[in-house]
């Protein structure tokens, strides 16, 4: 009953979550009816990384001015954090809409608590406020966390950080109180698992810190080395060395910046597994070659075709049979594990046996089994799979897919259960023969800008539902 009662919660959870995304881009209904076996064909805009423009966001309430913010993508996770920032008294102009937000940190106050609990919930990147409001106030309440359910999720290591940096952490039921009686001092840190949340708290926190802090096991993700550099701008003095060791100098004050957001490279992978699946042909402008290495080999192995141009990435199905791949998810740069869901699709339709170790998430498989209801032949391994040339160590919490092709896919009736699972839902529907719809589509704008209005643009017959 226990486990029932639980899925039920999880389920009504999820839904309010896409409501309340849907409903912050502007989303006509939070499901949509898709007629598949069309490929899609043509030219979008991939904008700034959802993973970089929210930590950026918050860089901002380190700044004694105003902050400038480009190439901002119209997701429900920025007027997520914009609303957080708001009720920190932080003055926004400027839309998603038009790409460019502007912040006005000079009236940075404690939330009121009722404001942010109804944030809570929303979004992990409370978590990341923190440090800026510990330097700012000398005090922070963050509510409980939200994000995709693809895992625990858990924090531990962010608070360990704070309290090396001197900080009080009270865990209360609604949430986190933390203070810093003593002010915030440079602390030697080292990471259990290069995490890129807990490098980004240590970034946030180490920068206005009094004296020197060294982080071991860092996260490099591209990301990471925006956000640094939006850090820097704000006179931040923070060095990269080898081997994962990021060393902050902690200064005295930060100023506002003016950044353009380095581009989507989840997104643009995403789109490019659609072209493979629907064998169709997608330029993604904004896309460079840099920041998606790792994806492009396997995108290749799996007989896809790109071209790198100037303004952006060709990704496009040549014809042919797909070919399977062995996969391991690793953190950067390493084959990222937000890439590995869109691909599935993909690999459904490869013929022979694919294998996904996933060895960041513990529970990042949940998506495949609507791909099962359509058609596919997926099976998932909870306890990973043994054996085979690995380049990753393996992990106690990893788990493996293993995809045979391939196979027809049929229309359903699927439920997003989050961010990239949900992406895939559309592709696979994209892929399928015959009408499938799909529900809680509100997850999607969570991290895809537009997405009705790209599927527009590349040509899919699709609907809102009433
Ligand atoms: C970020 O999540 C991204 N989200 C994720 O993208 C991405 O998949 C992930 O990094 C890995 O690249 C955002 O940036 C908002 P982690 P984050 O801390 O920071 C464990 C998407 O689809 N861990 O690197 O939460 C954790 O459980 C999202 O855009 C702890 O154990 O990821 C996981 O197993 C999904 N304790 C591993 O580390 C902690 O305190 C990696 O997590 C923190 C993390």
């Amino acid at each position: 009953m226990n486990t029932i009662l639980q899925d039920t919660q999880k389920h009504e959870a999820q839904k309010l979550d896409a409501q309340k995304a849907a409903a912050h881009v502007g989303l006509l209904s939070d499901t949509i009816i898709v007629n598949g076996g069309r490929p899609l064909r043509g030219r979008i805009d991939v904008r700034g990384a959802k993973n970089l423009v929210t930590k950026a966001m918050v860089a901002s309430l380190l700044g004694d001015t105003k902050s400038v913010l480009r190439d901002v993508p119209d997701i429900s996770d920025v007027h997520v954090v914009s609303r957080l920032l708001e009720i920190h008294g932080v003055e926004i102009t400027g839309s998603p809409e038009s790409g460019i937000l502007v912040f006005d940190p000079a009236n940075v106050a404690i939330a009121q608590s009722a404001e942010i609990d109804a944030l809570s919930g929303s979004s992990r990147i409370p978590i990341l406020f923190c440090g800026p409001l510990l330097h700012r106030l000398g005090h922070a309440f963050i509510p409980d966390l939200g994000g995709c359910r693809i895992g625990d999720r858990p924090i531990d290591f962010h608070l360990d950080a704070l309290r090396a940096f001197g900080a009080v952490v009270d865990k209360l039921p609604s949430g986190i109180n933390i203070t810093a009686p003593n002010g915030l001092t440079g602390a030697n840190i080292e990471l259990p698992y290069p995490s890129v949340g807990a490098t980004e708290q240590v970034l946030l926190t180490g920068v206005r810190a009094k004296g020197i802090t060294e982080l071991k096991n860092a996260a490099i993700e591209p990301e990471i080395m925006d956000l640094i550099a939006v850090l820097q701008k704000m006179g931040a003095i923070i060095s990269i060395e080898p081997n994962r060791v990021i060393l902050i100098e902690g200064v005295d004050s930060l100023k506002g910046y003016d950044h353009r957001a380095l581009f989507d490279r989840n997104e643009a992978a995403s789109w490019a597994s659609a072209a493979l699946a629907t064998k169709g042909d997608i330029f993604c402008v904004g896309a460079k070659q840099q920041e998606m290495m790792t994806f492009l080999n396997v995108f290749r192995k799996i007989g896809g075709a790109f071209d790198i141009e100037e303004d952006g990435i060709r990704f496009y199905h040549p014809g042919g049979d797909l070919k399977p791949v062995v996969i391991e998810t690793d953190v950067h740069p390493g084959f990222m594990t937000d890439w590995q869901q869109p691909l599935i699709v993909a690999l459904t339709q490869a013929v022979g046996t694919s294998i996904v170790h996933e060895t960041v998430y513990e529970d990042r498989f949940g998506f495949t089994e609507a791909l099962v209801e359509m058609g596919a032949d997926i099976e998932v391994h909870k306890n990973g799979l043994e054996g085979g040339y690995r380049r990753v160590p393996r992990r106690a919490l990893e788990q493996a897919a293993v995809i045979t092709g391939p196979t027809k896919l049929h229309g359903a009736d699927i439920e997003v259960p989050d961010l990239r699972g949900g992406f895939s839902h559309l592709i696979a529907a994209l892929t399928a023969q015959g009408q499938s719809r799909v529900s809680n589509v509100g997850l999607i704008s969570r991290g895809y800008g537009d997405f009705a209005g790209k599927l527009q643009k590349l040509g899919a017959d699709f609907s809102f539902a009433a």
